[in-house]
């Protein structure tokens, strides 16, 4: 009896939910891909061939009348060709809700590529713990053909995005997620303006975003480089190599903390190399995994939960930092992970950084946490004939690819992804996105 009626249950609510789907075909107007409900429609390729659009954030520094200016907004669009009479626009007002004017319309059918800068710049946000928030952050894409709005979003932070989803993602282990990430995480400055600029410090920071600011943003993994200074009084800063930055490390480990405090995220901090100072001091690293436990000890996920751990289990024993410490002298320790294996190409171009990351997904994975360094590195050479580029010319020559490759090429199977510049790509968007795709579909 219990059976049949639950047999029954299981069709009522079938018919319910297929009810529902139509209707959500159907009614499908003007609304943003990324945020709005997932839909089983979003699986099949007939969806992929709607246009979408999203902003980005350049990596790239212009001149403006009034000097050198950073953060200029990108509208960027994808999905079918575009048509004569489409058009994109930025707006200062969601458009979807109400009429006015653009800040700036462009028709992507002149241009040659899927990608427009507009002359609007992102302020710098200084996020805290008072004014998290994932409300839209005052600019708005939109899409245009035949004069309707066919496709619209805007640019925001994503701080609760795994919280948001743990229905979907309770049931996951770290390995099956897409993680968004950075490169070089502690290696951030804002722009100093052109006269402080200079080929050492375009070639050392690898980000503009805080630490707290990235995970506000959404970024999931941080990739950790810690040098040891013992005559100074901080004694472990950030490094990008040999050159020190101007953060120390308990700037970094400070924001990781206030964020666990403040929200049910979940973050891996990575210590993927001690590239100076640590040689010749052997209590250096006694030093620093003491400096660890002392701050994170409650949040640390101890290595006896294994790698099969789902998020599930994380979230009901709020166990929500996992740190990696990419060193064999390390003496073993029960809330150490083993560093996570970075793939990283070492390409200085972008088609050989596609060739790269081509083979390495037609081969079998790593079955433990991993990352794809989708990043462009320089050489010596490469810096003395590029002298001004610097990473910010290297990350905006491949971040809109970057986008490309992961949200249609490798999403089922690519797990951490870091890249520098982070707001030059949709990694975040792509990353959340491709979760729900991979439990759904
Ligand atoms: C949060 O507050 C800080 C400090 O007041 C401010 O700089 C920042 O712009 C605020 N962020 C948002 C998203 O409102
Ligand atoms: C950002 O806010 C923090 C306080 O939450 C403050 O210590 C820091 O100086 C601010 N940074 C910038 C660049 O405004
Ligand atoms: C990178 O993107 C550009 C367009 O944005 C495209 O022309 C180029 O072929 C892409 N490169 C690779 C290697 O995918």
């Amino acid at each position: 009896m219990e059976n049949i009626t639950s047999a029954f249950s299981a069709i009522l609510s079938s018919l319910l939910l297929m009810a529902s789907l139509q209707c959500t075909i159907r009614c499908s107007f003007a609304e943003d891909a990324w945020t709005r409900p997932f839909r089983f429609s979003d699986c099949n390729s007939r969806f992929d061939g709607q246009m979408k659009t999203f902003l980005t954030v350049s990596s790239l520094v212009s001149p403006l009348p009034s000097g050198y200016k950073e953060r200029f907004l990108e509208l960027n669009w994808y999905g079918d060709l575009p048509q004569y009479d489409d058009q994109v626009a930025l707006f200062d007002y969601d458009p979807a809700t109400e009429v006015g004017r653009p800040l700036e319309a462009v028709r992507p059918s002149w241009l040659l590529s899927n990608f427009y800068r507009t002359n609007f710049q992102l302020p710098y946000f200084n996020f805290t713990e008072d004014n998290l928030t994932s409300e839209c952050l005052g600019f708005w894409a939109g899409y245009f053909r035949a004069r309707r709005l066919i496709s619209s979003s805007c640019i925001k932070a994503e701080p609760f995005w795994m919280q948001a989803n743990n229905k979907m993602l309770k049931g996951l282990r770290f390995r099956d997620l897409m993680i968004p990430g950075t490169h070089d995480s502690g290696s951030y400055r804002r722009y100093p303006g052109n006269k402080k600029d200079n080929i050492i410090t375009r070639y050392k920071y690898d980000q503009e975003e805080s630490v707290f600011n990235q995970l506000a943003y959404g970024i999931r993994y941080l990739d950790v480089r810690v040098g040891y200074y013992p005559r100074t009084k901080q004694k472990f800063w950030i490094n990008h190599d040999f050159f020190r930055t101007r953060n120390s490390l308990s700037m970094v480990l400070d924001d990781v903390k206030r964020f666990l405090d403040i929200t049910s995220e979940i973050i891996i901090l990575d210590f993927h190399r001690f590239p100076f100072g640590f040689r010749h001091e052997p209590e250096a690293h006694q030093h620093l995994i003491e400096i660890l436990l002392y701050n994170f000890k409650p949040y640390l996920i101890p290595r006896y939960y294994g790698r099969d751990v789902t998020l599930g289990f994380l979230w009901r024993t709020n166990k929500r930092l996992l740190i990696a410490y990419n060193h064999k002298m390390k003496p073993r320790n029960n809330y150490l992970w083993p560093g996570i294996q970075q793939m990283w190409g070492d390409r200085q171009s972008v088609s050989d950084l596609k060739s790269y990351f081509d083979n390495l997904f037609s081969q079998s994975l790593p079955k433990r946490l991993w990352s794809s360094m989708a990043k462009l590195t320089p050489t010596i050479f490469t810096i003395l004939i590029n002298p001004t580029k610097g990473l910010r010319g290297l990350a905006d020559d491949v971040n809109r690819n970057v986008t490309r490759w992961f949200r249609d090429l490798w999403w089922k199977r690519s797990n951490i992804i870091a890249t520098d510049y982070f707001l030059g790509n949709d990694i975040i968007n792509v990353a959340i996105r491709s979760n729900r795709k991979r439990v759904l579909c």
